[in-house]
Parts: structure tokens; C-alpha cells; sequence
């Protein structure tokens, strides 16, 4: 009969003495395949909603809303509010702009 608290030892010790070799390892990332199209403040979208997604998720929102100015002001408040983004509030009026008139129609 194997001695089931003795295994454990002994492969205990095996992971204790092999060791983690904790090197770096550095990678490439691959290149960005969605950007932001052009359009006004572009430069400010691009600072505040590039960093967590892709631009696949603003790109791939539904078109001819009743009222993309609503729409797209709770999307970014929700990027603040629920996800954290760090969305100046001086910029929220600039980048609902961008995206009503970008992505809006
Ligand atoms: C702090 C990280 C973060 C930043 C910055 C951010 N987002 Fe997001 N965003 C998220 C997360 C998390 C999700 C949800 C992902 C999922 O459900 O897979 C999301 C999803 C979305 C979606 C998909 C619809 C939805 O509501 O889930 C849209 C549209 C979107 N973000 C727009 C934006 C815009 C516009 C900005 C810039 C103002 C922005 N995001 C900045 C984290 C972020």
C-alpha cells in the first residue's frame, strides 16, 4: 500500500528543491489592427480610450441610434464609473463629441 503522506513529502521536496527561476521575459507585443477613425479631438480619444481595448469595441457599436449624444455620453461614464477609466472630466464633453460624430450616425 503506498503511504499517501510520505508521496506528498517527497514530491513536496521535489517542488521545494527544483526551484522557480523567476528570469524576465520580454515579448512583442503584435501590432495594433483597429485604430479610432478620424475626427474632432481624435487626440483625446485616443489618450482616454485606448488603453484597456481595442478600438474594435467603440468601432462595433450599433449606428443611427435615436440619440447617439446619450448613448455615447453613458458608454464614456460607464468607462469612468464602473470600469475605472481615469477620464478628466474636462475631457468628457470632447471625447462624447469625437464619438457622436465619428461613430454616431
Ligand atoms: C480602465 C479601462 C478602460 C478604459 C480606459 C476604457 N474602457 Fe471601454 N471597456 C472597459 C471594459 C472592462 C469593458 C467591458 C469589456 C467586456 O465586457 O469584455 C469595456 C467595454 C467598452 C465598450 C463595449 C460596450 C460596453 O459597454 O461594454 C465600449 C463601446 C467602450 N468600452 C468604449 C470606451 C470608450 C469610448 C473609452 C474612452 C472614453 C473607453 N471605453 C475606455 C474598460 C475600459
Amino acid at each position: 500500500m503506498i503511504n499517501a503522506r510520505a508521496a506528498f513529502a517527497s514530491a513536496f521536496c521535489v517542488i521545494l528543491t527544483t526551484g522557480v527561476s523567476a528570469a524576465a521575459y520580454s515579448y512583442v507585443l503584435p501590432k495594433e489592427t483597429a485604430e479610432l477613425a478620424p475626427g474632432p479631438h481624435l487626440d483625446t480619444a485616443q489618450r482616454n480610450c485606448g488603453a484597456c481595448h481595442s478600438a474594435d469595441y467603440i468601432s462595433t457599436q450599433p449606428r443611427a441610434l435615436a440619440d447617439p449624444q446619450a448613448f455615447w455620453l453613458a458608454e464614456v461614464t460607464k468607462m469612468q464609473r464602473v470600469y475605472g477609466a481615469p477620464i478628466d472630466n474636462a475631457d468628457l464633453p470632447k471625447i462624447v463629441d469625437y464619438l457622436v460624430q465619428t461613430y454616431g450616425r
